[in-house]
């Protein structure tokens, strides 16, 4: 998730708006920073990694002339965040030059054609293909204009994206596309804006147009002109007029970020199905080489890692070890070895007892693999290979889509490694495959269906002493989950059990109205969880489950229900079943008066042991 921005004004530089629009988009990144302008016929850029204050103090990012540019502000994605990696990104010629949000696909397969073709590249980026690709464009068929070399070029990406070009060849123009990643022009009485977010211009103007996927834009001094890349289909926008304040728009009109990152899902779960091919092989490989594998990790991280613990094992005939990352060393920390490999999994990369975890077992010779959302953090930095859940910076406290999206990479990576040892049949790989394929709709339908049931749910419980969350098999780790949630944010003290330990000490805390929220995916446990819903509701508990589209059995005993639609496998059920909890505590704490992005105590990432 990185911040474009691009401008063409009547009058003054380009550079000081392109340097503090990107400030307003550091939110969605800030490993490294670029602007770009036209003056002259000539490209002029500066870059550098490192946060925007932190280059601008060094380059002086507002000095650069020209009334029209581009800028990005980047979360790294492919490529270290490092100089040569930060955008704009050139051709061969340095006359044209782009900046761009989202994922390419296709890049190693494009890139090498490019290669074979003689073009050289500086970066390890997906993005440095685009201006190659116009560059080819323009060359193989010189009668084409900057916009429809462009527009070519794009119909060969396969991926997200939202882009802004630039060329020399027609200096008075930028050419933007988009598709999934987000793009939305800003229009004033001295110029045209595209960026990745309204937050960009707000300060300068309240009159936006937003653009659609399969859309292209052309920006002239005149305005834009806005078409279908698929079949130049003009399209006609009027802007409309925005009626946030500042603060509201970053937060793209959500009151919190929490509920924002709850939303943002099955765009965060559709780029973590992006994810390269060689990297999933890699780690596929060295999991399937190693003859211990312990994952370790804290909070929500730790849950991901006991779900997949279940993945591995059911999938790839793996067995894995999750473990609290704080309890590593004193557990495992003299029996780790050479053999031994630990998958290290962390949204920040940054915390301190999952760091030290990978020291002990550094030192001691054992294979470190990261799993993170921040590309260059310490963790990348540690991990023979690492793999980026790609969910873009998470600003509320409590870890949401960057939970689903380790979920979901670590259920390829199961798959794989099952692939690999032959473990599964064809058929039910395929079915697993699809699935996978079909969480982001999943997980789409569950918020725009449950959002008002799950807030009702809040209202009945908001005043309860404490919950049970209870599931079988791979639902514990959900469960666990939805506990850690509700706890961190509405602050009621709440307990998770596997359901079938449940009877062997907490039951003796049931008493009438006592809620128990039960995880109920319809895979092998069911028939079992309905004893123990049984049980709980011979002694008076209300019983919140969260069950399958259509699953009258639990409906007939639940008090309430949350449904998630038919058919999601066992293996993947977390994924979906997440959500609907993430959604409670959200609005428990909402009904409570907590301010859920700031849960007291805590912080975002813990760098202390
Ligand atoms: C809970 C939460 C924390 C983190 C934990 C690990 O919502 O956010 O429990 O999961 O502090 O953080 P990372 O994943 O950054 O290592």
């Amino acid at each position: 998730m990185c911040g474009i921005f691009g401008c063409i004004l009547k009058e003054g530089n380009a550079a000081p708006l392109i340097h503090a629009s990107l400030k307003r988009l550091e939110y969605r990144g800030y490993d490294s920073v670029g602007i770009a302008t036209l003056n002259d016929n000539k490209i002029q850029l500066k870059k550098d990694q490192g946060k925007i204050d932190e280059v601008h103090r060094i380059l002086n990012l507002d000095d650069l002339p020209g009334t029209i540019g581009i800028g990005h502000t980047r979360w790294a994605t492919h490529g270290a965040p490092l100089k040569v990696n930060a955008h704009p990104h050139s051709d061969c010629t340095s006359e044209i030059i782009a900046v761009h949000n989202g994922i390419i696909e296709n890049f190693i397969e494009l890139k090498s054609e490019l290669q074979n073709l003689g073009h050289i590249f500086a970066s390890k980026t997906d993005t440095e293909i685009i201006p190659h690709l116009i560059e080819e464009s323009m060359k193989t068929n010189p009668s084409l204009s900057f916009a429809e070399a462009v527009q070519e070029t794009i119909k060969r990406l396969e991926g997200s994206y939202a882009l802004a070009v630039m060329s020399t060849r027609e200096p008075d123009k930028i050419v933007c596309a988009r598709n999934e990643s987000p793009l939305v022009l800003g229009v004033n009485g001295n110029g045209v804006f595209c960026a990745s977010d309204i937050p960009a211009f707000l300060p300068i103007t309240n009159k936006a147009v937003m653009i659609n996927n399969g859309e292209l834009v052309i920006l002239s001094p005149n305005g834009y002109e806005i078409k279908k890349i698929k079949d130049s289909t003009p399209v006609n926008r009027e802007p409309e007029t925005i009626e946030w304040t500042p603060e509201m728009a970053v937060k793209q009109g959500y009151p919190h970020f929490m509920i924002k990152e709850i939303h943002e899902q099955p765009q965060t779960l559709r780029n973590t199905l992006r994810m390269q091919d060689n990297y999933l092989d890699l780690i596929t490989t060295f999991l399937d080489r190693a003859s211990e594998v312990f994952m370790v990790a804290c909070g929500t991280s730790y849950h991901a890692c006991l779900a997949a613990s279940y993945m591995f094992s059911k999938l790839a005939f793996l067995p894995t070890y999750p473990v609290y990352a704080s309890e590593f060393v004193e557990q495992h920390g003299k029996s780790v070895n050479i053999d031994s490999t630990i998958l290290a999994v962390s949204q920040s990369g940054e915390t301190a007892d999952t760091l030290a975890a990978v020291t002990c077992a550094q030192q001691r010779a054992a294979t470190i693999l990261g799993l993170t959302n921040v590309i260059g953090s310490t963790l990348t930095r540690v991990s023979r290979v690492y793999i980026g859940t790609q969910s873009g910076p998470e600003i509320g406290v409590a870890a949401t889509k960057t939970f689903t999206s380790q979920l979901s990479v670590l259920a390829q990576l199961a798959l794989r490694l099952s692939k690999k040892r032959g473990k599964i049949s064809q058929d039910e790989m395929d079915c697993l495959e699809e699935k996978l394929l079909q969480l982001p709709d999943t997980v789409d339908t569950i918020v725009r269906t449950q959002e008002e049931k799950v807030k009702q749910i809040a209202k009945k419980y908001k005043d309860s002493k404490v919950f049970f969350f209870l599931g079988r098999g791979i639902s514990t780790a959900t469960a666990f989950e939805g506990r850690l949630k509700l706890m961190e944010i509405a602050y009621i003290p709440s307990i998770a059990f596997p359901a079938g330990e449940s009877k062997h000490g907490p039951i003796s805390l049931v008493e009438n109205g006592f809620p128990v929220v039960f995880i109920c995916p319809k895979d092998d446990s069911h028939k079992t969880l309905i004893g123990n819903i049984m049980e709980m509701k011979a002694r008076g508990a209300h019983i919140i489950a969260v069950i399958e589209e259509g699953d009258e059995q639990i409906k007939a005993l639940a008090d309430d229900y949350i449904e998630v639609p038919k058919g999601i496998p066992s293996v993947l059920s977390p994924i979906p079943f997440a959500v609907p909890l993430q959604l409670l505590a959200y609005y428990v704490a909402l009904e409570k008066n907590y301010n859920p992005d700031m849960p007291r105590n805590l912080a975002k990432s813990v760098t202390v042991k």
